[in-house]
């Protein structure tokens, strides 16, 4: 058989050449994009569903942000949705169900209630769910007696503020600066309790005006399945707490068993945007996408934590896939998520030149404060743990999920994956505004206001190993320990 061998490259074999450009402020430029055929986020960057990446809490930052983050799978059904509905009921600044207390309750049954749920206000409600009164920390401060009743303390229904279900942000905003309350419950016509607006929930919508949310104004998140095993009871939980996007989660996409899951999947659930994945040629992004993809992640084994090209020797070069894999997906117009081996700004600018719609980070955003897990200290440096999620940790970690027997931990693993320390990096705002302003600067240099005319307009040039010497940073004393966010410093 005749072999062939085409040439594959990476984000650092190539720079794109700075074209004419008539955009005046890197300001101006658009960082809409498509996540998948049917949604739609204000800027392409996407946490991993990896268990040292994407939790809620990472989720609920890059949703505001206008992202979205893929909450992984490596953990029970009920932990899942349970991190998917933190995301989801962030902010929602509506909250239909809210805690209520009724009027012969103690002051004791306040702060139990206050207690379980975090929360330090509730409304008063009767029998049939009429709104009788509101009760607050502020009224119950200095009483000792605790078996005081909530109706002895309310602020009664004559002097509440109130709307209705159908409120706005900006009407109750309006309410909120006038009368300068923290509450505000929802009533119908005949005064029963159909919601209730906190202060803090409208805070939180007003200052991220790019979050992704769904209709409903809630934040946007994405959550991974398997393809065995209880993958569709996971999807069938996912679906009913509305999780908006499932992402199939595979490291060798183009296989029989994803095919067959993804068909499954869509088959029941016709109108759920899935990704699926990985692939890294135009075979499998077909494939996918006949099988009902709304978009392919593309990449296996450029991660930062990936060991498959070196165990497998399976592979494509980053760039090479992202080029070859979009071309593909572009005649259905189903989006490519570029995941893994994102390392600089520049390298989300070239994955999206490439034909990318979005970018999916691991290594970068696992330092950050809302990935999960604790700041390690070491040698007087701040780092975060990471590991690819067939490192050996991340297999005995789920290995310990089903089995109760410590003989079959470690036995016949499979290892595809490294585990280490990635550099604390703060708040993961920072590192996402590090990434867009090279990218808003890269499309400045492709003259591309959109992230669809940097990929039109970008013309790529191969590079040598002695122009990648000249592109970073050289000749400069103690470049290591230069400050910020530039390309040494990171
Ligand atoms: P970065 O470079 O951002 O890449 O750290 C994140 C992506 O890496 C993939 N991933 C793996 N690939 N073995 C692999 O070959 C692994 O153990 C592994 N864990 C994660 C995944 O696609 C992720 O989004």
């Amino acid at each position: 058989m005749k072999k062939e061998f085409p040439l594959g490259l990476s984000y650092d074999d190539v720079l794109l050449e700075p074209r004419y450009s008539i955009i005046k402020s890197r300001k101006n430029v658009s960082l809409k994009t498509n996540l998948t055929k049917n949604i739609k986020i204000n800027l392409p960057i996407v946490s991993a569903n990896m268990d040292t990446v994407t939790e809620s809490k990472m989720a609920i930052a890059l949703a505001q942000m206008g992202g979205i983050g893929i909450i992984h799978r490596f953990m029970t059904i009920e932990h899942q949705i349970e991190e998917v509905k933190k995301v989801k009921r962030f902010t929602n600044y509506i909250i239909n169900n809210p805690f209520t207390l009724s009027p012969e309750q103690t002051i004791k049954d306040y702060e139990q209630l206050a207690l379980d749920t975090g929360i330090n206000g509730f409304p008063v409600v009767d029998k049939n769910g009429t709104l009788i009164g509101i009760i607050t920390r502020r009224d119950i401060a200095f009483q000792s007696n605790k078996n005081k009743t909530i109706k002895e303390l309310m602020t009664s229904q004559s002097k509440l503020i109130t709307s209705h279900q159908g409120v706005s942000l900006e009407e109750a905003t309006d309410l909120f600066a006038k009368h300068r309350i923290e509450k505000l419950p929802l009533v119908d016509k005949k005064n029963k309790l159909v919601g209730l607006i906190a202060a803090k929930d409208i805070r939180k919508t007003i200052s991220f005006p790019d979050a992704s949310r769904d209709k409903k104004g809630q934040l946007l998140v994405g959550a991974a399945i398997g393809v065995s095993g209880d993958f569709m009871e996971r999807a069938e939980a996912l679906i009913k707490n509305h999780t908006d996007i499932l992402v199939l989660d595979i490291a060798h996409g183009h296989s029989a068993i994803a095919i067959e899951a993804l068909k499954t999947l869509k088959k029941k659930y016709k109108n759920q945007e899935v990704i699926a994945g990985n692939v890294a040629t135009p075979e499998g992004v077909r494939d996918l996408i006949k099988a009902g993809a709304n978009a392919v992640k593309v990449g296996v084994g450029p991660g930062s934590a990936c060991s498959t090209r070196i165990v497998a020797g399976a592979g494509v070069p980053q760039l090479s896939a992202v080029l070859n894999c979009s071309q593909e997906a572009n005649k259905s117009g189903v989006p490519i998520i570029a995941d893994g081996g994102i390392r600089f700004p520049a390298d989300v600018v070239k994955a999206l030149a490439g034909g990318a719609t979005t970018v999916m980070l691991g290594n970068l955003l696992a330092g950050t404060d809302e990935a999960p897990g604790v700041i390690i200290n070491k040698n007087g440096r701040r780092y975060k743990f990471y590991r690819g999620m067939a490192s050996f940790g991340a297999n005995v970690t789920r290995r310990a999920m089903d089995t109760d027997d410590n003989n079959l931990l470690y036995d016949n693993l499979m290892i595809e994956g490294a585990e280490g320390l990635v550099p604390y990096r703060g708040k993961v705002q920072e590192v996402v505004d590090y990434l867009l302003n090279g990218l808003r600067s890269g499309m400045s240099y492709n003259n591309a206001g959109t992230i669809k005319d940097l990929s039109k307009n970008a013309k790529f040039v191969r590079i040598t190993e002695n122009s990648l010497k000249e592109s970073h940073p050289h000749d400069l004393a103690h470049a290591d320990n230069a400050p910020n966010y530039d390309v040494s410093g990171f």
